[in-house]
């Protein structure tokens, strides 16, 4: 699955911006409040708006300290999955549950230099594990070859659990690096630069499915 970013999008614009990319499987929304990252974005009010705007899946990636306050605020306004930090999480699994029994898909995600070894044993209570393939805060950074062994970590792990869950990456992601994403065993794809950046966003969107697909086939 692809899901472009709008960190990378025209804020003054985001209902025009996610009609650019309808045909992506879902709309990635970055949450970020100064505070766990030294960068601010949108918070619930405008994902409220945005479930309004728009008929895509969102999925909300909280960059906030806190989540075990907020995160179930994002599912209630109608976020498909609510990622948030294993790092800011003071009880992940408690937040996840909350957050699922409140109607949503729960995402853990680990920044750039958090493992993932000591959390594979939580997957359990989660629908998708985020791996960030750059330091969590800023769009349009050059993506980590090396976070990829942590995609390979989990993937192995779902797999010998029989896990059912969605492994997504963020940071980086392109014509040229999604494919090596795609052999490490992520099947979800979050792009900003490479979407909102491009001339022809839904082409972006099209072309990184493809490019995805031709290891994933
Ligand atoms: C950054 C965000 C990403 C960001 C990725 O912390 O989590 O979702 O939008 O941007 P690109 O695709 O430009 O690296
Ligand atoms: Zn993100």
């Amino acid at each position: 699955m692809i899901a472009p970013s709008l960190l990378a999008a025209d804020f003054a614009r985001l209902g025009a911006e996610a009609e650019a990319v309808q045909d992506a499987d879902w709309l990635h929304v970055d949450v970020m409040d100064y505070h766990y990252v030294p960068n601010l974005t949108i918070g619930l009010p405008v994902v409220e708006s945005l479930r309004r705007a728009t008929s895509l899946p969102l999925d909300c990636h909280l960059m906030i300290d806190d989540p075990d306050r907020w995160a179930v605020s994002y599912a209630e306004a109608g976020a498909t999955n609510v990622t948030f930090h294993v790092e800011a999480a003071a009880d992940a699994v408690a937040t996840a549950r909350a957050v699922r029994a409140a109607g949503s898909m729960a995402g853990l995600a680990v920044d750039r230099d958090t493992p993932v070894e000591p959390y594979l044993d939580l997957l359990t209570e989660f629908d998708t594990l985020l791996v960030m393939t750059i330091k969590a805060g800023f769009g349009g950074q050059r993506f980590l070859p090396e976070m990829l062994e942590k995609v390979r970590t989990a993937r192995r792990h779902m797999n010998a659990g029989h896990l059912r869950l969605f492994l997504e990456v963020d940071g980086g992601i392109a014509d040229d690096t999604i494919a090596e994403a795609a052999e490490a065993g992520a099947d979800v794809f979050v792009a900003g630069t490479a979407v909102f950046g491009a001339d022809n966003p839904a082409a972006a969107v099209a072309a990184l499915r493809a490019r995805a697909h031709t290891v994933m086939a």
